[in-house]
């Protein structure tokens, strides 16, 4: 049921994507406490892991805690790949990830991330660079190309394997794409004909049914949950109990659901400082108040004052209480 990435096997074949701003220690904790299969740390340039203070990159990526940990590394040059792989070792990485799809400017424009899908020697090189310097299994993150022009996942793929990579994962989108569109499944089966490492497939799934159309339209071996489990970390553990019941968690109780949103604007606070951690709740809270209103929970127009309430505040002890007060209400209401 797990996914056997070099000697490490993971709990299920459902993991959280990694999402800059949105999947820091503290999401990740919870996502891990509730049933992910794998979470993978913010990207991180390899570059600025290598000269930043380990103790800041300790407390921004997390803890070892979050077994099997994994950090994902950008990068362009070889030599910085391998430098930081190193770094990312002695932090506790027990998985290195290798980011390339990450289609923004300030990346691409840097030439990692998608834009390595231009040039596939130089990605390659990276590559070998970059599995040299870890003695810990090697993974890598791309799309299905830079565009439809050049759909060579399958390539890079299989040259990846060729340099040791122990597992790929694709979004099934081009860098063109950005995040238009929708992510094409089927396109990833082109890549499973081309390597036999485990794949996993990424883009779009959202609930158990789309997890079994991209298993069966790509032929992949798990899958990769990004902004479906915005505002709810323990979507990914779900899926997994959807697909392989006992390899995952039981969707929670509203009861449940509000101590995990509670807990998880605590540990932002806590991680991030009171008022930095505000800040970074609010895309959180909303995101949790969407989740009620899509299920019907909150009509649009409580959803609204909820988010004038919570979401405009420097008051955590305010937004705290509001939030027990905010899922009483959606309790008591749904048990009538
Ligand atoms: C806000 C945001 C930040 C992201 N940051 C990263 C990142 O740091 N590394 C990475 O490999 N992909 C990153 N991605 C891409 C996701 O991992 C994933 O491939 C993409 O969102 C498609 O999956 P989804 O449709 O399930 O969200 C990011 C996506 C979003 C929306």
């Amino acid at each position: 049921m797990g996914i056997k990435i070099g000697a490490i096997e993971t709990r299920n074949r459902v993991f959280l994507a990694p999402m800059s701003g949105v999947t820091d220690e503290p999401f990740r904790t919870l996502a891990h406490a509730h049933g992910a299969g794998l979470v993978v740390s913010e990207m991180v340039a390899s570059e600025e892991l290598v000269n930043a203070r380990p103790d800041m990159l300790r407390r921004a990526l997390g803890a070892e805690s979050l077994s099997p940990f994994v950090i994902q590394l950008a990068g362009r040059e070889p030599h910085w790949m391998a430098e930081g792989v190193k770094v990312a070792q002695d932090m506790g990485a027990e998985i290195i990830d290798i980011n390339m799809g990450c289609p923004a400017r300030e990346v691409t424009g840097g030439l990692s991330g998608s834009a390595l899908m231009r040039d596939l020697d130089h990605a390659e090189r990276l590559i070998a660079a970059a599995v040299e310097a870890s003695s810990v299994p090697v993974t890598l993150k791309m799309r299905l190309g830079w565009d439809h022009a050049t759909l060579n996942a399958p390539e890079l793929a299989r040259r990846a394997e060729g340099q040791g990579i122990a597992l790929v994962t694709v979004h099934g989108r081009t860098r063109c794409q950005f995040y238009g569109g929708k992510a094409d499944w089927s396109a990833i089966a082109k890549v499973r004909e081309a390597i036999s490492i485990p794949l996993i497939a990424n883009g779009d799934g959202a609930s158990v049914a789309d997890a079994r159309d991209m298993l069966a339209k790509s032929g992949a071996d798990g899958v990769m949950i990004g902004r479906g489990a915005y505002g709810r970390p323990w979507w990914p553990g779900v899926i997994a109990e959807g697909l392989d019941p006992g390899s995952g968690v039981a969707e929670p109780s509203i009861g449940e659901e509000a101590e995990i949103v509670i807990e998880h604007h605590e540990r932002m606070l806590s991680h991030h400082g009171a008022h930095h951690g505000n800040r970074i709740a609010r895309k959180h809270t909303g995101w949790a108040i969407s989740r009620l209103s899509e299920r019907q929970l909150l009509p649009d127009d409580e959803a609204a004052q909820w988010r004038a309430a919570l979401l405009r505040t420097n008051d955590n002890a305010a937004v705290r209480s509001g939030l027990h007060e905010l899922y009483d209400t959606v309790r008591e209401r749904a048990a009538a």
